[in-house]
């Protein structure tokens, strides 16, 4: 694990420490892969985490030029409801809103996952048919290269130990372009991608002028299948060039077999996926079961990111200070531990359990800055001079908060391990969906299992405690 943990202020004091640490440093953002790389010992020699998610300005998403935008710091919940993405990279939206769950896509972002560099990772895909450029910068110099170049193999990409990505941009669709991604995966929520698909297009009075289809989970980095897109320029969108395509796209991809599925089931995934991808365009169906407003478990608006007066370099001696519930703590056994266990076996607090500790089942969540997250998922230092809130902080005055209240009375509750997770979930979403339909109090509840209760008296618990929420303005 890290030995050093820098908090950088800025960009420059992140390359620095890049150019100064080399291959025994790494960028972190979200940590939602670099926690369990690094558990897992997939990084030997990584002693230096530099933390860049207190640098302001890096999750702007913005339209320039003709093309948009997307700074290093961009989350997967931000960019699931940007309107700038969902107008101008629709099918980008859509991966981003795919990503594990509410909270996890509250820490990972989009960046960590262009160079996690998985075939499975799904922003990948819509970005390779977006045309999306990447900018590496180092304490030297910056290059810009199409994100088709950034890649050499699974997990592989060109970024030398000195560089950071500094940005990714692509050019902005344009009213005759329509596109879609699509995922199938094992589950709804928390999956790999056995087979994913970016299908963009340009169109002119039905007939394709440009197609760009990308391929993931089917060789070792993201594919295109050009076969499939020559065949389609010049051609409607009938059903037999439709069956066509597919069956082109099939024959592109390289899968393999592995626990998730056989090579040969995922190929032919490939075609079903490409020829729903283009039914949906044809159709005008691209934002099918998209959600206008998901739930982000952010409360109200996004708080941004608490920003630092200057770089603040952790190491195992020095404490680190924030707050839980509103007291101050300064804890000093922590450094080397996610948020989960510093909280519990460092600071008192036992509330937020450890039931998977990779940020699959909802246990450890608190509110970081306001921000549901999975404390698992987080290496302690980051919690340096943050606001935390765990589920001891929600009763007041020896009463308890409406949620947990509705929990006791619809028995929402067995052995209640998974509890403290679920009512902070609810709590969340209740703060910004106060009235809130049932889709979306189980879309809201996907990152969090139960392995005892079964999830109706759960989902109906929620609803309880909206009801007794007094009536509010139209959401
Ligand atoms: C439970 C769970 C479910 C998941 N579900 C999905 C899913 O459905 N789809 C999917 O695609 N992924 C999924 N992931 C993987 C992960 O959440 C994503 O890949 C996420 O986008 C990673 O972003 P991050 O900010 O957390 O990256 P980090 O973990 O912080 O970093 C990942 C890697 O990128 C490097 N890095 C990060 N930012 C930069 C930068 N700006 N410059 C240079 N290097 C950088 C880090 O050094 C590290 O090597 C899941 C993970 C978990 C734990
Ligand atoms: S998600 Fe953190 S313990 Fe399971
Ligand atoms: S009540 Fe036991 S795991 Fe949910």
């Amino acid at each position: 694990m890290w030995k050093t943990y820098i908090l950088a202020a800025n960009l420059d004091d992140a390359l620095q420490a890049l150019a100064e640490y080399g291959e025994r440093a790494r960028i972190v953002a979200g940590a939602t892969d670099l926690m369990l790389e690094l558990q897992r010992n997939v990084r030997p020699g990584v002693e230096v985490l530099i933390d860049v998610t207190r640098i302001p300005g890096l999750d702007d998403i913005t339209l320039k030029d003709g093309w948009v935008h997307l700074g290093p710091g961009v989350l997967h919940s931000q960019a699931e409801v940007s309107p700038v993405l969902r107008q101008y990279g629709f099918p980008l939206a859509q991966a981003s809103w795919g990503v594990g769950s509410p909270q996890i896509r509250n820490r990972g972002t989009i960046a960590g996952n262009l160079v996690t560099a998985s075939p499975a990772n799904d922003t990948i895909v819509p970005l390779m048919a977006l045309g999306a450029q990447v900018t590496l910068r180092s304490a030297a110099g910056e290059r810009t290269l199409p994100l088709s170049e950034f890649y050499t193999g699974v997990r592989r990409t060109v970024m030398q130990p000195d560089e950071m990505l500094t940005e990714i941009a692509f050019p902005a669709m344009q009213p005759d372009q329509r596109g879609v991604f699509l995922k199938m995966g094992l589950r709804k929520a928390q999956v790999i991608s056995v087979v994913s698909v970016a299908v963009v297009l340009t169109l002119k009075d039905g007939v394709v002028q440009e197609a760009r289809i990308a391929l993931g989970a089917v060789a070792p980095t993201i594919i295109r299948a050009p076969e499939a897109e020559a065949y389609l320029k010049g051609r409607r969108l009938d059903e037999a060039a439709i069956a066509e395509a597919g069956r082109l796209a099939a024959e592109a991809a390289r899968p393999i077999d592995d626990l998730r599925a056989s090579a040969e089931y995922r190929r032919r995934m490939v075609g079903v996926l490409v020829r729903r991808a283009l039914l949906r365009i044809a159709e005008g169906r691209e934002a099918e079961d998209f959600p206008e407003k998901p739930p982000l478990l952010w409360g109200k608006t996004r708080p941004q990111p608490r920003p630092l007066p200057e770089t603040v370099v952790l190491t195992e001696n020095t404490p680190i200070r924030f707050r839980v519930n509103g007291r101050e703590v300064s804890v000093k056994g922590g450094f080397r531990k996610s948020l989960l266990r510093m909280l519990r076996e460092e600071a008192g607090f036992s509330g937020p359990k450890e039931a998977c500790a990779e940020g699959e089942c909802g246990a450890c969540e608190v509110f970081m800055d306001g921000v549901a997250v999975l404390s698992c998922m987080v290496p302690a230092p980051r919690a340096y001079d943050t606001d935390i809130v765990t589920v001891e902080g929600l009763a007041q005055d020896g009463k308890l908060h409406a949620v947990q209240q509705a929990f006791v009375e619809a028995g929402a509750v067995q052995c209640g391990f998974c509890t403290p997770g679920f009512v902070m979930t609810a709590v969340k979403l209740l703060e910004e969906h106060p009235h809130p339909d049932r889709e979306t109090i189980q879309e809201a509840l996907s990152g969090n299992l139960c392995r005892c209760t079964g999830y109706y008296k759960i989902v109906r618990a929620v609803e309880k405690a909206a009801q007794a929420t007094p009536p509010t303005e139209p959401e």
